[in-house]
C-alpha cells in the first residue's frame, strides 16, 4: 500500500484544496478526506487497485490522488468542468511535493476533460471510484443514476458514494444490471456552508458508500 497507513493517507489528503468557486449546478463539494481514505484503504485489500482506476466527477481530484496514493498504478479523473480539472492538477502536485518523503513512489494521474454521461473510454473492466452529484438539486434528480450507468459499462467494480437513503435505489439499480453490491457502509460527510440555500455553518450528511461487481 506505497507504505502509506489509512490514517496517513487521510492526513496527507487534508492538503488537497476544496474548489474555490463551487458550482450549484454541478454539486461541487469535496469529498472528505477520512472518506477517500476509507474507500481507497478498501479498494486496496480488495485488490481493485490492479486495474485501471477511473474517477468519475474527480472534481479537486480528491479520490484519484487517494487512488494513486495508495498505490493504483493508473488513474484516470474525468470532469466536466476544465476550472475542477485545473484544480485538480494543482492538488496533485501539492500531494505529490508532500509525499516524496514518506511514499517514496510517483504521484500519476491522467485527467481528462468531458461528460461522465457521454464517457469517452473503451475500457470495460476498469475499477470506477465515484462521488456523484447526489441529484439533491432541482433539475439534477438522478444524476447520481446516470453516473451508475457509466460505472456498469467501464468497471467490472464501482465503488460509488450516494446521499443518505440510496440503498434501496442503489440495490435495485445493480440488481436489473448484473451487479452485485459486496459492501455497503455509511460515512460522515461534513459540508461547510458554500450555497445561498445552506443555512448552517457546517452541515454533517450520513452518506452512504457501495462497492458494486459488475457481471461481464
Ligand atoms: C461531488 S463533486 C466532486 C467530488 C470529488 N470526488 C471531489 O472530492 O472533489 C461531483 C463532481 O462531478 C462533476 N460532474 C457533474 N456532472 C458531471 C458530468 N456530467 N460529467 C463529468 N463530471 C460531472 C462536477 O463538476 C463535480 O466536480
Amino acid at each position: 500500500m506505497a507504505g502509506l497507513s489509512r490514517r496517513q493517507l487521510a492526513r496527507t489528503l487534508e492538503s488537497v484544496d476544496d474548489f474555490a468557486d463551487p458550482s450549484v449546478e454541478l454539486e461541487q463539494y469535496l469529498t472528505p478526506p477520512e472518506l477517500a481514505a476509507h474507500l481507497t484503504h478498501l479498494a486496496s485489500l480488495q485488490g481493485d487497485l490492479e486495474r485501471t482506476v477511473i474517477d468519475l466527477g474527480t472534481g479537486t481530484g480528491m479520490l484519484a490522488i487517494a487512488a494513486s496514493l495508495v498505490g493504483a498504478e493508473r488513474v484516470v479523473g474525468i470532469d466536466v468542468d476544465r476550472d475542477a480539472l485545473a484544480l485538480a492538477r494543482r492538488n496533485a502536485a501539492a500531494v505529490a511535493r508532500v509525499t516524496d518523503w514518506t511514499a517514496n513512489r510517483r504521484l500519476e494521474v491522467d485527467w481528462i476533460g468531458g461528460d461522465v454521461t457521454r464517457h469517452p473510454f473503451s475500457i470495460t473492466d476498469a475499477t470506477v471510484v465515484s462521488n456523484p452529484p447526489f441529484g439533491a438539486q432541482r433539475g439534477n434528480r438522478h444524476a447520481d443514476r446516470a453516473f451508475l450507468e457509466t460505472a456498469r459499462q467501464v468497471a467490472d467494480v464501482s465503488y460509488t458514494i450516494h446521499n443518505e437513503g440510496s440503498q434501496e435505489f442503489v440495490e435495485s439499480f445493480a440488481a436489473d444490471e448484473s451487479g452485485d453490491v459486496t459492501h455497503a457502509f455509511q460515512a460522515a460527510f461534513p459540508i461547510d456552508r458554500r450555497f445561498a440555500f445552506h443555512t448552517a455553518e457546517r452541515e454533517t450528511l450520513e452518506a452512504e458508500v457501495f462497492r458494486i461487481e459488475w457481471d461481464g
